[in-house]
């Protein structure tokens, strides 16, 4: 049966507190709303749409910078999360297939959890509702059972009897059910409750008094954890962090003191690579194998092949490419800069919009002085060799191969091949009155 999917992200997020819509705040270093489309995408939805509200253009520019195929409809304004799902209504007239109901605001819901709500759909359950058990129901909804154990109603926290609150069973938010079923069932959702919203969880109980049937299948309740509010979004990073740890570790990675390194949505690592006690990856870092990354290092969009070593105290900034066998020490800032293999760059230094050569030294306190104030210009140095410490190279600049710069040079001209360059005032000696 073919497959759709509709995510939900226009609701208000007031409980965030903040003017950045809820979906554009992070998790792992990608804006939450990421995460749903990225697992739409795994489970390979023919068409994929978000709801967004009105005013967010900037959730948009998000959105299509993931994807540019994807579908993209506007709430006027939030009266709810079943409003939202009608308001996609004129995307799906052609569809009738089944129609899979994410939210922006769950990061964690596994493909297989989604699988398994869709084999109940396909054993022809009219509508699935993913829930999970957990002993702080919060604001979730619960899902009410019947005698025989069925889904009746989902009722919302606000609207619960006591003893519909005390009920443990919830609502991840995430359905399922044919699109023009799904709809129609849409058509007849009233908005008399506390919230005065057009709730999507009432088409359970529509759904069961037209005798359909209704069915549940659960999810681990970390996966359904929802982001509502700053401490939702603080318990949500740290779940991303356990899980990404874990799963580095599985992947033959050392992390020492695994609880003080901090990975990005999308980092990669390779095999018999060790990563020392309070590292932190930015986004965009992709590391090969047998590469020691030592304490209090921060990569951002970088490429480092294997066999590199970095830091400790080291910054590796976008658009940096650290070849096989490179070493950097300490205090050393490298951007958008590519260093092919072997170059040494051991202590204390800025090397910006450069490409430096195989086997090049670069010495301590060098610094490539890459911007005069307006613009940015290259420099390139050549193989084999060897900048002295305190070495100022002032861009645009081309260093020839085996080239030496004198100690404490300031490098203002080209460097032949194989020369020897000095730039700075010769020392005068003066005898003691
Ligand atoms: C919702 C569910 C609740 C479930 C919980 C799971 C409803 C009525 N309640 O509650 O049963 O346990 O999610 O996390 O569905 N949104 C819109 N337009 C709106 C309102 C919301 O697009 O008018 C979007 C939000 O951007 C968000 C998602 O829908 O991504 C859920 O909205 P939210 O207000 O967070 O609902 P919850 O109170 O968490
Ligand atoms: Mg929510």
């Amino acid at each position: 049966m073919s497959l759709s999917v509709l995510i939900l992200a226009a609701g208000k997020g007031s409980r965030m507190k903040s003017k950045l819509p809820k979906v554009l705040h992070e998790v792992g270093n990608a804006p939450m709303i990421y995460y749903p489309i990225d697992l739409a995408k795994r489970i390979q939805a023919n068409k994929v749409v978000t709801v967004i509200g009105k005013k967010y253009e900037h959730i948009k520019n998000t959105i299509l910078s993931f994807s540019d195929d994807l579908g993209i409809v506007e709430q006027p304004d939030p009266l709810g999360t079943g409003h939202a799902v009608l308001c996609a209504k004129k995307y799906f007239e052609d569809f009738n297939g089944n129609l899979l109901i994410l939210l922006g605001d769950c990061p964690f819901i596994s493909e297989k959890s989604i699988n398994n709500l869709i084999n109940l759909r396909e054993s022809g359950v009219d509508l699935a509702v993913l829930g999970f058990n957990t002993k702080d129901a919060k604001s979730y909804g619960r899902l009410v059972l019947d005698a025989n154990g069925e889904l009746e109603k989902i009722v919302e926290a606000n609207d619960a009897t006591p003893q519909e609150e005390a009920i443990n069973f919830c609502n991840s938010g995430v359905m399922i059910a044919n699109s023009r079923l799904l709809f129609s069932l849409l058509e007849r959702v009233s908005n008399s409750n506390t919230a005065d919203e057009f709730y999507l969880t009432d088409i359970v109980a529509l759904a069961k008094s037209d005798n359909l049937t209704v069915g549940s299948t659960s999810c681990s309740e970390k996966e359904a954890q929802g982001i509502n509010d700053h401490s939702d979004l603080a318990a949500a990073e740290e779940h991303f962090q356990n899980t990404k740890r874990v799963e580095m570790m599985r992947q033959g990675i050392t992390l020492i003191a695994s609880s003080t390194i901090f990975f990005s949505f999308d980092t990669t690592l390779g095999s018999d690579t060790v990563v020392e006690p309070n590292v932190v990856f930015g986004p965009g870092v992709n590391v090969g194998s047998n590469v020691r990354i030592k304490s209090f290092s921060h990569l951002e969009g970088c490429l480092i092949k294997s066999n590199v070593t970095i830091g400790p105290f080291a910054r590796i900034r976008p658009e940096t490419v650290l070849n096989e066998g490179v070493k950097i020490g300490n205090f050393v800032e490298i951007k958008k800069s590519t260093l092919q293999r072997n170059v040494k760059a051991n202590h204390l230094s800025y090397i910006g919009d450069a490409s430096i050569g195989e086997g090049t030294n670069v010495g301590a306190g060098t610094v490539f002085c890459n911007y005069d104030g307006s613009s940015k210009s290259s420099i390139e140095v050549g193989e084999n060799s060897f900048i002295g410490s305190n070495v100022s190279l002032v861009a645009p600049l081309a260093i020839g191969d085996r080239a030496i710069l004198g100690a404490g040079s300031t490098i203002t001209d080209d460097v032949p091949k194989d020369s020897l360059a000095l730039g700075r005032n010769r020392q005068i000696n003066k005898t003691k009155k």
